[in-house]
């Protein structure tokens, strides 16, 4: 049990950190107290990836919907996020972690969008992991603002409707770059993606485990990790087509 093959790593790893307010109201505490308790499993969720090895890690942090939950709870996450870059970019610089984030990004509103930018910027030499913040994300919004560029620049006249390829639209989209996540790991119980990088996932292997995020911990990453290497990933072909 949790021996996992180094050599068959899941390159970038999605989370969808999920079951805060369940974890807060099975202690008898405020939802934001459960959102505190689940920044800290993000620190131990980050240095466990960086870790075992991990090249990318993207955390589902905030949707484009989470904007409609009451007004002092949108506040109390972003000032979490606020709390979580002044407190951990120096910890990114000395784990050599580069930062990046997707999502609506200017959103987020100042000093937050100035603060990321800033973080981003620091680390941006780094090289030991990617850790991908998505923020103010949704995933059919970022299709529908790829859609619409891309509209834009055929009009201006730099592409033409013939250049419009998977690989050309996923050059459009906020995770240029970034390799498609092998791995989803959803808490908290839910089996479903919630408007989580829609285009990204099309052969993502994903596991759901009713651990709530606040309780995660290395160990439940590491079983994560082993289910995922017992999969086979076909990409539509036969398993003969795989071994041959
Ligand atoms: C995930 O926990 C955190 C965010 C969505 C920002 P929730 O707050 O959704 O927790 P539950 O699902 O209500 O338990
Ligand atoms: C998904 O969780 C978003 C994040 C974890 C940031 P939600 O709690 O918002 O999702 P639903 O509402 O259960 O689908
Ligand atoms: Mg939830």
């Amino acid at each position: 049990m949790n021996e996992i093959d180094p050599k068959r790593l899941p390159q970038h790893i999605a989370i969808i950190m999920d079951g805060n307010g369940r974890w807060a109201e099975r202690h008898a505490m405020g939802r934001v107290l459960g959102h505190r308790k689940g920044a800290h499993a993000v620190r131990s969720t980050v240095k466990a990836c960086r870790r075992i090895g991990v090249r990318c890690l993207t955390l589902y942090a905030f949707s484009m919907e989470n904007w409609l939950r009451p007004r002092t709870e949108v506040r109390a996450l972003l000032s979490l996020l606020e709390d979580y870059l002044e407190t951990e970019t120096g910890e990114m610089m000395a784990q050599d972690i580069r930062l990046t984030a997707i999502g609506n990004l200017s959103s987020l509103g100042e000093p937050i969008s100035r603060k990321l930018a800033e973080s981003i910027a620091r680390t941006a030499e780094n090289n030991g992991m990617v850790l991908n913040l998505a923020l103010s994300y949704g995933g059919r919004d970022e299709i529908v603002a790829a859609a619409g560029r891309i509209a834009s620049d055929v009009v201006a006249g730099t592409i033409v409707p013939d250049q419009v390829t998977k690989e050309l639209f996923g050059r459009y989209l906020y995770t240029t770059g970034l390799p498609d996540p092998d791995l989803l790991i959803r808490t908290g119980g839910e089996c479903r993606i919630s408007n989580f990088l829609l285009w990204q996932m099309a052969y993502t292997e994903f596991y759901f485990t009713e651990v709530l995020w606040p309780d995660f911990r290395e160990r439940h990453l590491l079983r994560a990790i082993v289910d995922y290497q017992q999969r086979e990933r076909r990409f539509g072909l036969t398993s003969e087509q795989l071994k041959a």
